[in-house]
């Protein structure tokens, strides 16, 4: 996987992307971060790549030559020109998920452009985003905090980036419930005790452990969650 982010912060999309096992990750070249900095296609010599909105209002625009010029330029850097998505972070998006990261993984390479400020002219928008994202319903002040979050959900499934091959699959929503509660040494601390089942040796007993604690939690703080699960068994 290669991501093409584009930019007017490289330095927010290097710390979050080049630290810890997506940093990892890059190094050992599993996954491939091409940044491209907005600012370089800049059309005066003031280097200005924001402008008033039309009709007034808070706020500057990021102009549509400097994001589509750089859009161009991440599309040359694609191997072998494929046709490739180009994922536009914006609270009016799609709500991003666990199912919409292991789309995404599937994909060889994926451009982000990253809008800051009040947003992106719409125009621009319009001609080269094929995927409008939103990661939640509030509100941030741009794409970079967002466009990392989809590099770390849609890296860490990619095989070889996780060490423990298994650990993504036994994660809150890869099945549809949250992961049940974990726990490590010391056996007792401040008190609490580690559940005695976790102790017992015994696979299938901490097995259907887990999975009733699974239930449970989700019940308890994503019942919408549950129903849907119960539904799709046919149990609800
Ligand atoms: N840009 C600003 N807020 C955002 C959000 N919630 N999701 C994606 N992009 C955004």
């Amino acid at each position: 996987m290669v991501f093409h982010i584009l930019t007017l912060f490289p330095e927010l999309i290097k710390a979050a992307a080049l630290t810890s096992i997506t940093g990892r990750a890059v190094r050992q070249e599993l996954v491939g971060l091409d940044i491209i900095d907005i600012r370089d296609f800049s059309i005066n010599r003031y280097g200005s790549v924001d402008d008033y909105p039309y009709g007034g209002g808070a706020g500057m625009l990021m102009m549509c030559e400097p994001v589509f010029n750089a859009v161009a330029m991440a599309k040359k850097r694609v191997t072998g020109n494929k046709e490739t998505r180009v994922l536009y972070p914006t609270p009016q998006g799609r709500i991003f998920d666990q199912s919409m990261a292991h789309e995404l993984s599937g994909e060889e390479e994926l451009i982000i452009v990253c809008g800051h400020y009040e947003g992106v002219d719409e125009r621009v928008i319009e001609e080269v985003v094929t995927d409008p994202v939103s990661i939640g319903d509030y509100v941030l002040t741009g794409g970079e905090l967002p466009a990392a979050v989809i590099m770390d959900a849609v890296s860490r499934l990619i095989p070889g980036v996780l060490h423990n091959g298994s650990s993504a699959d036994t994660e809150s929503f890869e099945n549809g419930l949250l992961e049940y509660p974990q726990y490590t040494r010391p056996e007792i601390w401040h008190g609490k005790e580690v559940p005695p089942v976790l102790l017992s040796g015994d696979h299938g007993k901490v097995e259907r452990w887990r999975f009733h604690e699974s239930l449970k939690r989700t019940g308890e703080r994503r019942p919408e969650l549950l129903r849907k699960w119960l539904k799709e068994r046919g149990i609800w």
